[in-house]
């Protein structure tokens, strides 16, 4: 079952979102050579709890920190530690919030200072797989209409499509129903309602799709050929016109 909330729990998903908006705010200006991933996470987890939020990736599964960041060839889950942006990488910075008992989540990729035109071209395509997949949002519409619009958007710039990472249901929990791959087929998977909140979130290889966890963390995912990825997610609401984006 897919939760369909109800108009006071959508103004709560809306704050939500409204926090996270301001969370990133802090983040942006952060991002440059020489800063250390713990030093983003640390004033992430301080800007949410000035918010009156909490950051439930802390302790979720054991992970460690508020935020995952995660430097070129590692797509997502990257642990903050003491090692330092560099110029010309790229970072993923994922942020899930809770605020009044809802969750909003939401991810940027970031150039280091001046990056190649390639790893240009994959945030821009990356953020693009997101906006075509939300396109075909509306009350009606089927989950694969969406999963089929990232993946054709991936695969005819040339990349690869992380598949064993999703996208997700969220509400009172971080993750809820449905599952959201990137890719799919059109016409098929659950009928879309209005209320329904969704976190699409592409996440996108320069390379091959295929990736491994590291094993010594359990967390830390990178594509298996060492390109770089790329990743953008927002939480969005089902509407009947379309979708309305939470975090932005
Ligand atoms: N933000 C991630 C997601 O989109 C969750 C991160 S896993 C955690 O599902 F351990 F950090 F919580
Ligand atoms: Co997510």
């Amino acid at each position: 079952m897919i939760p369909v909330r109800n108009k006071s729990e959508i103004e709560k998903m809306r704050r939500a979102g409204k926090a996270l908006v301001e969370v990133f705010k802090v983040v942006e200006p952060l991002i440059r050579p020489g800063i250390s991933t713990l030093e983003i996470n640390a004033e992430i987890e301080k800007k949410i709890l000035s918010l009156g939020a909490t950051a439930p990736c802390k302790g979720y599964h054991g992970y460690p920190a508020a935020a995952c960041i995660s430097i070129d060839d590692v797509v997502v889950h990257g642990i903050p530690s003491l090692r330092t942006l560099v110029e010309g990488e790229i970072v993923s910075v994922d942020i899930v919030l809770k605020l009044d008992g809802y969750h909003a989540d939401a991810t940027r990729t970031y150039p280091v200072g001046k990056i190649s035109p390639a790893k240009q071209r994959l945030i821009d395509v990356t953020r693009r797989c997101f906006y075509n997949g939300v396109e075909k949002i509306r009350a009606g519409a089927r989950l694969g209409d969406l999963q089929h619009a990232i993946q054709m958007t991936a695969e005819l710039a040339g990349y690869g499509v992380v598949r064993a990472m999703t996208g997700h249901g969220i509400g009172r929990e971080m993750h809820e129903e449905p599952t959201i791959e990137n890719y799919g087929r059109p016409g098929t998977g659950p009928i879309l309602r209005e209320g329904m909140c969704l976190a699409v979130e592409p996440m996108i290889a320069m390379g091959g799709w295929e990736v491994s966890i590291d094993k010594r963390d359990g967390w830390t995912c990178r594509t298996l050929d060492g390109l770089p990825a790329a990743h953008y997610e927002n939480t969005v609401l089902v509407t009947a016109k379309g979708a309305e984006i939470l975090t932005e």
